[in-house]
């Protein structure tokens, strides 16, 4: 059996931040993140929650998979701005759904989690194990950035996606590659909480994110391809068969590099990052809900999703749609 989406959904917040926007706030330009970053705006929550994103698009999914909460038997939320240190997102989802026979929890891989649930859910799923997982990637990173610093806080957004999966005998999940180095944990972070009791008084303010452009850049544009690359040779299918290219949307220039690197073309591998920035676990479960409202995505499509950021983290799934 393999892992199957069979529903989608996604949500962003009301409140639309272009760049122009930014320019009034700080020293930057429409030009110059445009053309660095391919991003015209990003979606910035006010009313929104990680949790309200997470449940907006996590109700969408169920309605389109024609299943009800009551039959998911796994839940997991891919985020590294849950709105509470405990309980995880995902129980607080469980009990806003009503999935009450689900397993919830939170992975935190930043913006390869969505990848990671998905290996998580197809091996529980494989193994027979568990039959329906609900998988949701939510972030409101706005609230992780440092607002006077130009050089990461025009990057991300806020949003959720999900998708449905369940067990299926054709079609669906046919390899995965995923990996982390955490030797090089320092090029993106986010310092928590620091250690504060009665024999250690002092206390810092939890930190921003902070993050090294140029060698995340470099990371992404050598490690992407190669672990596409990988996943096409465990699903034994040739690159010219992709129907899709789904890729993390953090930077137009990285996902166009990869298309160069895999010797595949631009229009193979779509985008959203213009409208929606870089919202890490949400990105790629955001464009694949959106591409499958549009109609873009048909039975027996080919797809790869992959994903890459913090920790280091990174994957990549073949998929047939
Ligand atoms: O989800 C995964 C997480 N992150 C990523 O994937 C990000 C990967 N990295 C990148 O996408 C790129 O490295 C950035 C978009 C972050 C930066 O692009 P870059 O071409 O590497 O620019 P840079 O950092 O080399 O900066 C070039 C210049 C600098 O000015 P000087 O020193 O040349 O005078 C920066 O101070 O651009 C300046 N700059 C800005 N200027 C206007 C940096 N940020 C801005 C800004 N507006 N927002």
């Amino acid at each position: 059996m393999n892992a199957k989406i069979i529903g989608t959904g996604w949500e962003l917040p009301a409140y639309e931040a272009d760049n122009h926007y930014l320019s009034t706030i700080m020293d930057t330009s429409d030009e110059w993140i445009t053309e660095r970053t391919g991003i015209r705006k990003r979606y910035l929550a006010r009313e929104e929650t990680t949790t309200s994103l997470a449940a907006g698009a996590a109700k969408k999914a169920l309605a389109s998979s024609g299943l009800r909460a009551e039959q998911i038997d796994l839940l997991i939320v891919a985020t590294i701005t849950s709105d509470t240190e405990t309980p995880s997102t995902a129980c607080r989802i469980q009990a806003e759904l009503g999935a009450v026979h689900a397993v919830a929890f939170d992975v935190n891989a930043a913006c390869a989690g969505f990848l990671y649930a998905l290996h998580v859910a197809d091996a529980f799923i494989k193994s027979g194990i568990y039959k329906n997982a609900l998988l949701i990637g939510a972030e409101t990173l706005s609230k992780l950035l440092d607002w006077t610093d130009r050089s990461t806080c025009v990057l991300f957004g806020d949003g959720a996606g999900a998708a449905v999966l369940t067990a299926a005998e054709q079609g669906g999940v046919i390899a995965q590659s995923v990996g982390s180095d955490g030797s090089r944990w320092e090029a993106l972070s986010c310092m928590g909480r620091v250690v504060h009791n009665p024999v250690c008084p002092e206390q810092a303010a939890p930190g921003f994110l902070q993050m090294n452009g140029q060698e995340v850049f470099k990371f992404a544009i050598k490690t992407v391809p190669l672990c596409i690359e990988e996943v096409l040779r465990k699903a034994e299918l040739p690159a010219e068969e992709v129907t899709y290219f789904l890729l993390h949307q953090a930077n137009k220039r990285i996902i166009q590099s990869v298309a160069k690197r895999l010797k595949q073309p631009e229009d193979r591998f779509p985008m959203n990052i213009d409208q929606c920035a870089n919202t890490s676990a949400a990105s790629l479960p955001i464009l694949l809900a959106q591409m499958n409202e549009q109609g873009r995505l048909h039975p027996g499509d080919r797809l790869v999703l992959s994903g890459f950021g913090a920790g280091l983290t990174w994957g990549a799934c073949v998929m047939e749609w």
